[in-house]
């Protein structure tokens, strides 16, 4: 059987009542923009992710853009640390304000930005610090907040891979007043098009980021704070609605394979598996391997879909070489780029697909 990198379709499947009824009453109402849907969407979020508030935008880029605008941070003169190993996104996301994107290495063993090398960038000028939970897995948040703290900088959360996760049993807005998510179709909380929200306890952040995100309007025509235009669409709230009590259930689903593929390939020669902790809502399963590419070509020829997340590190990107770092400056994220590998994991992913990547992984290192 053919193993696909991601199947969305069991999920629309199992909730399909509930988001067509969520559908044909927001037909009924033909309010489309900032209406019931994405209100009620909202007041189901923030508990859900034990926040005060949640203010849903148009994508998680915009979720990242909009906390660095509003925390004041626009000037070329502010430096914003994050990693070199994430989605080009997080990136664009600090750059598109003004600001400078600086880089730091990742740590070898969990592939998340690594506290110490980012302490050691840091510099006076260090007026965001954005980690990255990456893969699904919660970095290390102690050590951020106190390097966010020493440098009178803001702490923004890049959660896009990590919906549910909590860090040492406590919610993520526990660490800092911004963290962003995305509802990209794949994520683990996904709609079926673009989609984000920002989370937060602070209830004049949350004012100011539901007018920021309306082009800086306060329901009217008046634009009182410079803003952009990135709102979650109804309809989206519509899937998000139906899709969000069963975060819980499709992240344990996700558990579960990841259990398995830990189980199967732990000892298998040509292979290294990621360190992680059972707080990781296991967004991608990420393994690193000997000869990855002849790896990939063999599951390809097997059927099985794989990824990889991500292809380079930022800092060789050439959309960011104005950050001024060249090849050999962040050696752990340029070595980890030429061997990581995500294999397939969704929820409802049968325990026989598993079994069949194991196998198919531990034929080709024979
Ligand atoms: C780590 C990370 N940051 C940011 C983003 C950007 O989210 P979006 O695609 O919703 O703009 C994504 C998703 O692509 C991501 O995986």
């Amino acid at each position: 059987m053919p193993v696909p990198a991601v199947n969305l379709k069991p999920c629309l499947d199992s909730t399909e009542p509930a988001w067509r009824a969520h559908l044909d009453d927001l037909f009924a109402r033909s309010h489309f923009i900032l209406g019931h849907h994405v209100r009620s969407l909202e007041a189901e979020l923030a508990p859900a992710f034990q926040a005060r508030h949640a203010i849903t935008v148009g994508n998680g880029t915009a979720a990242i853009e909009l906390s660095l605008r509003d925390a004041g941070i626009t000037k070329p003169s502010q430096e914003v640390l994050t990693t070199a190993l994430t989605a080009p996104f997080t990136g664009v996301a600090i750059a598109t304000p003004g600001c400078r994107i600086r880089f730091a290495d990742v740590d070898p063993d969990t592939l998340l930005l690594d506290p110490t090398d980012a302490a050691n960038r840091a510099t006076k000028r260090t007026a965001a610090i954005v980690p990255v939970h990456l893969y699904g897995q919660p970095v290390p948040l102690a050590p951020f907040r106190k390097l966010a703290r020493e440098c009178k900088a803001v702490l923004i959360q890049d959660a896009c891979q990590a919906h549910g996760a909590q860090h040492n049993g406590k919610p993520l807005t526990a660490y800092g007043p911004y963290v962003c998510y995305s509802f990209y179709p794949t994520k683990n909380l996904g709609c079926l098009g673009d989609g984000g929200a920002i989370m937060t306890n602070s209830p004049a952040i949350a004012k100011r980021l539901l007018s920021r995100r309306d082009g800086g309007r306060r329901g009217g025509q008046i634009a009182y704070l410079p803003g952009i235009n990135s709102r979650l669409d109804e309809m989206q709230a519509c899937y998000l609605r139906a899709f969000l009590p069963h975060l819980d259930d499709w992240n344990n689903m996700r558990r579960r394979t990841a259990a398995l593929y830990e189980e199967g390939l732990r000892d298998c020669p040509g292979v290294t598996l990621l360190r992680t902790s059972p707080e990781s809502v296991r967004h991608l399963f990420v393994i690193r391997a000997q000869r990855r590419d002849r790896l990939r070509d063999h599951l390809t020829a097997h059927a099985i879909g794989t990824g990889i997340h991500y292809p380079a590190p930022l800092h060789l990107m050439p959309a960011f070489r104005d950050a001024g770092l060249r090849r050999g400056d962040l050696p752990h994220a340029e070595r980890a780029v030429k061997e990581i590998l995500s294999l397939p994991i969704y929820p409802y992913l049968p325990d026989s697909a598993a079994h069949e990547v194991i196998d198919a992984i531990r034929a080709y290192f024979k």
